[in-house]
């Protein structure tokens, strides 16, 4: 097997921070798997970069980043230093807009967001069934709300009128949908390996191992809400395994606090994937642990984007307090994915994820800096 290249881009604020524990850690893991594996790093923080070229990355970025089997991002976004009342500022739709190029670029078409409350994380609602919140949320990453068409008609006149163009199509939605019942399967299949199990009801009272929830607000937006409905009706014959289950957004948002253990897979679009990962990401002890992964599936020739949920945090930036570990669940998910199969590069990814996790649980709730859980996994590592 050929080498695997990955794009490091540690990007804005805590982005470097936290990339640079992520890549000590693939160090000690390339030499303790001996792993075939390479990476170059792309340094372009916005700010600087656009101070100096007028563009917030290079304008052959994509085609830099091409070749990669990876790129491995810290986080985007620098409104400038927030204390400086003259200061330079970037706004976010400048500063975030590679994110979604590259997300376009390699057709990323699949935003994976696993959220699952592991023990020594945080847990924000009091009930104790909150313990249990296992889930996988995949977000429609190529369309939806973020098609960036639409524009300003007589911008800052009284007879101002915006518009924002949503487009759904029928095969982007029909990927997404069999994406969802597909990890549905795998995430059944998994739990039986390690002897537990989840049960869901079909509404024919059927009992199902795994479930998918798809995400629509059909009830306003009708015209992608039918589409995605019948979609989903439509593919889920495939998969009788797998109980069905639509929720509308809104009603989604007040289950994932008042009953999150209930969810398994959840598909939603672009927007409202987006928002509800967020919840998500709280539902399993915060941001600082919530990672995610950019993926196409269908094309291994281009690189796909594994960056945490979580963004650049200027408030916090420099001062080495980001917590590295949703990165380093990052980068164990972007191990595994480089590893197609079993072999060392998959007892790599399983070895930080493990070492991240007896990290997470053996300092419950205790403030750390950046670099000292990155030594701590670090140390587990050679263990
Ligand atoms: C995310 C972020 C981005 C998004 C922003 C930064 C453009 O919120 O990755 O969830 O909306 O996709
Ligand atoms: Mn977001």
């Amino acid at each position: 097997t050929a080498t695997k290249r990955i794009a490091v881009t540690p990007g804005d604020g805590i982005g470097p921070e936290v990339v640079e524990q992520a890549v000590r850690c693939l160090d000690v893991l390339r030499e303790r798997y001996d792993l075939d594996l390479e990476w170059e790093t792309f340094d372009w923080p916005s700010h600087r970069w656009h101070q100096a070229h007028g563009d917030v990355m290079p304008a052959n970025a994509l085609e830099q980043l091409r070749d990669f089997d990876a790129i491995l991002l810290g986080a985007l976004g620098d409104p400038g230093p927030i204390t400086d009342p003259n200061r330079y500022l970037l706004p976010d739709s400048i500063s975030l807009a590679p994110l979604l190029q590259m997300r376009k670029g390699f057709d990323q078409w699949v935003c994976e967001r696993p959220a699952r409350l592991l023990p020594g994380a945080r847990q924000y609602l009091a009930d104790e069934r909150a313990r249990d919140v296992d889930m996988l949320v995949i977000r429609e990453n190529s369309e939806g709300e973020y098609v960036a068409q639409g524009g300003r008609l007589r911008p800052g006149s009284e007879d101002e009128v915006a518009t924002q163009m949503e487009v759904f199509t029928r095969r982007a939605t029909n990927r997404i949908i069999r994406h969802g019942f597909e990890q549905a399967r795998s995430r059944a299949r998994a739990r039986q390996e390690s002897g537990q199990t989840r049960q869901f009801k079909t509404l024919d009272g059927r009992t199902c191992e795994s479930q998918v929830c798809i995400i629509t607000k059909r009830n306003a937006l009708r015209y992608w809400g039918d589409m995605y409905t019948e979609a989903f009706a439509e593919i889920a014959t495939e998969y009788p395994d797998v109980a069905t289950h639509h929720e509308l957004v809104d009603a989604a948002c007040m289950k994932f606090v008042q009953c999150p253990w209930a969810f398994d897979v959840v598909v939603a679009s672009n927007l409202q994937g987006d928002i509800l990962t967020d919840l998500a990401a709280v539902l399993s002890g915060g941001m600082g642990v919530a990672p995610s992964c950019n993926l196409n599936p269908d094309d291994r020739s281009m690189p796909s984007m594994f960056e945490p949920t979580h963004g650049s945090a200027p408030d916090i930036a420099g001062q080495g307090l980001a917590d590295p570990t949703a990165m380093l669940f990052t980068t164990a998910r972007m191990l595994t994915w480089l590893a197609e199969e079993t072999g060392p590069m998959q007892e790599a990814a399983e070895a930080l994820h493990d070492a991240v996790a007896a990290d997470l649980a053996e300092h419950s709730g205790r403030r750390r800096k950046t670099r000292e859980i990155g030594d701590a996994v670090i140390t587990r590592l050679g263990q």
